[in-house]
């Protein structure tokens, strides 16, 4: 934690602002830095969803909180065409993008129940989970994966589960792309008395099997949270949604009216539109799988070892003795910001997060620069290490 007696709390680095050092390096290359750290969407959202936006006459008064009877219907909808589980529109709420409900829940849990302190949060994610924990004053516990990429819901001590608040699982995961096993998180949470929130924000990015929900093995006890930053590339709309364990939900959406988080009308009745559409996720999908795949082609020719798929989200996820070397020879070669896995987590720092989430032709302007230095050529190496 960074609570210093005398300065109070003094906030971390912003992790991408500690890849300032690379983007000169990344730009000193003809076109420009490739910049394939955060996650951003880069594609356009539906036209319709524009129109939505733009025409839906709710700009005069204050929006529901909890969420439009629109949205949330649209919500509930999505959910029985994807997952076949019918939750009530009365167990959905709105976020403003699903990151400021992931930080301010311990909060907001914290405040429900006193007697508990203790945020458990996969050992290698987002690292929002733990910075939520650490701003409610409460101690945030990593849970390590298992080498098939699921959370080892077995090491987690008996000491931490009575202690716990809450647990996140994220599946398709951000930053490794590995799936987890939604219904053994839900059981873990009812057997402990645990409630776990599931971050879902990439499933229609699923490549192996079918998207899932942790709402599919009931809703007690389990909330799920979605976001259309993602699925529609409107992540500066700043919509998402919560749904589940009925108690958990209303108790959400009343906390979160006093503290006016709202999202504003003419974003929530885009975001009914949107959901209301799976076309244009189709062809998101078709263009984050092919870039996946060129990229993972690309960066094996270059760094001499083949690199994996993902089996979701948009992230190659590259092992590397040394996740900041990768990350400035592919600068000093590509022109390509990408992340050190340190960024999610120690446990993350052999690795490095490639993000494929620039258009076609900056991906192809770093295919060109990479060839033409053919390869991770030892002069890199030592640059990389100055
Ligand atoms: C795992 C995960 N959860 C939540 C979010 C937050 O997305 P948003 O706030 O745009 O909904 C992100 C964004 O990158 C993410 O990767």
């Amino acid at each position: 934690m960074n609570h210093d007696a005398s300065a109070g709390f003094v906030p971390p680095p912003y992790p991408y602002d500690r890849l300032d050092s690379l983007v000169p390096i990344a730009s000193a290359h003809d076109g420009g830095v490739v910049d394939l750290s955060i996650g951003t969407p880069c594609d356009p959202p539906p036209q319709s969803v524009l129109d939505a936006l733009a025409t839906s006459g709710s700009e005069r008064s204050y929006p529901p909180s909890i969420g439009s009877v629109a949205l949330r219907e649209a919500a509930q909808r999505w959910m029985k065409r994807r997952f076949s589980v019918d939750i009530p529109a009365a167990d959905i709420g709105a976020t403003v993008g699903t990151k400021e409900f992931v930080v301010t829940l311990p909060q907001w849990m914290s405040l429900r129940t006193p007697s508990r302190d203790t945020v458990l949060y996969p050992a290698v994610s987002y690292p929002s989970y733990a910075m939520g924990a650490e701003l409610a004053r409460c101690r945030a516990v990593p849970v390590p994966s298992r080498p098939d990429g699921r959370l080892d819901l077995a090491a987690i001590s008996p000491d931490d589960a009575s202690r716990a608040l809450l647990l996140w699982v994220n599946s398709p995961s951000n930053p490794t792309g590995d799936l987890d096993d939604l219904d053994a998180a839900a059981d873990w949470g009812r057997t402990h008395g645990v409630p776990v929130f599931s971050d879902e924000c990439y499933v229609e990015f699923t490549w192996s099997g079918r998207g899932r929900t942790i709402l599919e093995r009931g809703t007690a006890g389990v909330v799920a949270v979605h976001s259309l930053s993602k699925r529609s590339n409107l992540a500066g709309l700043r919509v998402g949604f919560y749904a589940g364990d009925p108690e958990l939900v209303h108790y959400l959406q009343e906390i979160r009216k006093h503290v006016g988080m709202m999202v504003p009308g003419p974003a929530q009745a885009a975001g009914a539109a949107a959901l209301d559409d799976d076309a244009h996720v189709e062809v998101q999908r078709e263009r984050y799988h092919s870039r996946l795949v060129r990229m993972a082609d690309v960066l094996g020719n270059w760094s001499g070892t083949p690199v994996t798929l993902p089996a979701g989200a948009f992230y190659l996820w590259i092992p590397t003795d040394d996740g900041w070397g990768f990350a400035e020879r592919l600068a000093v070669d590509g022109g390509a910001l990408v992340s050190p896995g340190e960024f999610y987590g120690d446990d993350g720092r052999p690795f490095v997060r490639v993000a494929v989430v620039q258009p076609d032709d900056r991906i192809e302007l770093v295919e060109r620069r990479l060839r033409a230095a053919g390869g991770l050529s030892t002069q890199s190496r030592e640059v990389a290490h100055e």
